[in-house]
């Protein structure tokens, strides 16, 4: 239990850890090249060890001690054949790329989560790379994990997905790795663009133009990779900063990849003040040190092409939207419906229950604010994004907020709590 107190203001320098997206792609890339792979500023949380862990079963020696992996590429068909259940734990992304890894291979291998990964959608991944000729079968007449999957002997297509999921995408064009000719993925929405970033710097055969993502069979070399610090971790400190009037916060070496950057973008449309310094590059991956300034925020709209810039953000968004003067909208945001918890549920509960003005829509939430926090117990659902969430809800509370089931914060975020006590003034 994580229990949370309002504080008089906020102060310092920090650094978050490791992007989650770039780490885990980090093992994987590195997992199927010729060579080495050398991780710097790797996120040691449960989910990317639980890659690690998948990608150990796979027969590739990977050496991991706190921020620093090195991984010992076995080449694009060096992976070999499970002896047991691949376990992705909590983490969609490692089931979800994996699948399309696994898709490449003509080996069979079962991979499995735990209960909230099992009741997630795998049809998103599954169908796509059947269609390409891998053999996938699951509970639920194929949709839900555990998987099964038995690959090899893939033909390139064209896919126009019908979600905007970079993890859908990233599936696709890594089983387009050992597919015959080209493999393309259209886009209903432009999604976070990792994948396409680390395939080229690892020398993969990959093209982009505009919502179209093109991949053909390559011959990947390990990579020295620096991560940036992850701009989704930075947010809820972000956020604690600008809804706190005096509060002055410097963020280090955070990822700002532009399809990541939502989150500027809606707390200056909020009303906050941002600044970026020390802007510099590594891995064709954009980096910085972002400067938060506290004031009274407003209400905003937020829908469209700006949904999956911020996806994982909207949790903390909507705390800021509580704390803010007006109304704030989310639309076309259903994909929170089907991430580690039902997100909009989960948010129209915990804030809720605390005194926030908020409601359920169809495809997103509407947050009328600013409301009085009071305080109160609430369930995280074992989500990690929620129970940070509403840890920075606390910072802003009457009475205190206790989160139930707080220790899935270690599955993003282990250095959280220190961070946090090391910034309450
Ligand atoms: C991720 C993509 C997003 C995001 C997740 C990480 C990735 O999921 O929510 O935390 O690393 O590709 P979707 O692809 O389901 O939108």
């Amino acid at each position: 239990m994580l229990k949370v107190e309002r504080v008089h203001t906020l102060k310092g320098t920090i650094e978050v850890p490791g992007d989650k997206s770039i780490s885990h792609r980090g093992v994987m890339f590195g997992g199927i090249s010729r060579g080495k792979t050398h991780i710097k500023g790797f996120l040691a949380g449960e989910d990317c060890l639980s890659t690690i862990r998948c990608f150990r079963g796979l027969g590739v020696e990977i050496r991991q001690e706190g921020d620093e992996v090195e991984v010992i590429g076995r080449g694009t068909n060096g992976l070999t054949e499970p002896t047991d259940v691949l376990n992705a734990g909590n983490s969609g992304t490692t089931m979800r790329l994996m699948s399309g890894i696994l898709a490449g291979q003509s080996f069979l291998s079962i991979i499995t989560g735990d209960q909230s990964l099992r009741s997630r959608p795998m049809a998103r991944v599954a169908d796509p790379l059947r269609l390409m000729g891998a053999k996938i079968d699951g509970r639920n007449g194929g949709k839900l994990a555990p998987l099964v999957i038995r690959g090899g002997n893939l033909k390139g297509m064209v896919y126009q997905s019908p979600v905007a999921s970079a993890q859908v995408k990233s599936a696709i064009l890594l089983s387009g790795l050992y597919a015959d000719g080209i493999t393309t993925v259209v886009e209903k929405e432009k999604t976070r663009d990792h994948t396409e970033k680390m395939l080229r710097a690892f020398g993969g055969n990959v093209s982009v133009s505009g919502l179209q993502v093109s991949v053909s069979a390559s011959k990947l070399e390990g990579q020295s990779i620096q991560v940036p610090g992850d701009i989704s971790s930075a947010a809820f400190f972000m956020v604690a900063a600008a809804a706190m009037p005096g509060a002055e916060l410097k963020i280090k070496n955070v990822g700002l990849n532009p399809t990541r950057t939502g989150i500027i973008d809606v707390l200056e449309a909020m009303g906050a003040t941002i600044e970026i310094e020390d802007r510099f590059e590594s891995g064709g991956e954009p980096m910085g040190t972002i400067v938060i300034k506290g004031g009274v925020l407003h209400g905003t709209e937020i829908s469209g092409e700006m949904i999956p810039r911020l996806v994982d953000e909207i949790p903390v968004i909507a705390v800021a939207a509580a704390l803010a003067e007006g109304k704030t909208r989310i639309t076309g945001a259903e994909e929170l419906k089907f991430k580690e918890s039902n997100r909009i549920d989960a948010m129209v509960s915990a804030l809720g229950t605390v005194g926030a003005n908020i409601k359920a829509l169809p495809d997103g939430m509407e947050i009328v604010g600013p409301s009085k926090i009071q305080g109160g117990a609430i369930d995280s659902l074992g989500d990690h994004r929620i129970a940070m969430a509403m840890a920075v809800c606390g910072l802003f509370s009457e009475q205190a907020i206790e989160i139930e089931d707080s220790a899935c914060i270690d599955i993003s975020f282990p250095q959280f709590e220190t961070l946090l006590k090391r910034i309450c003034r």
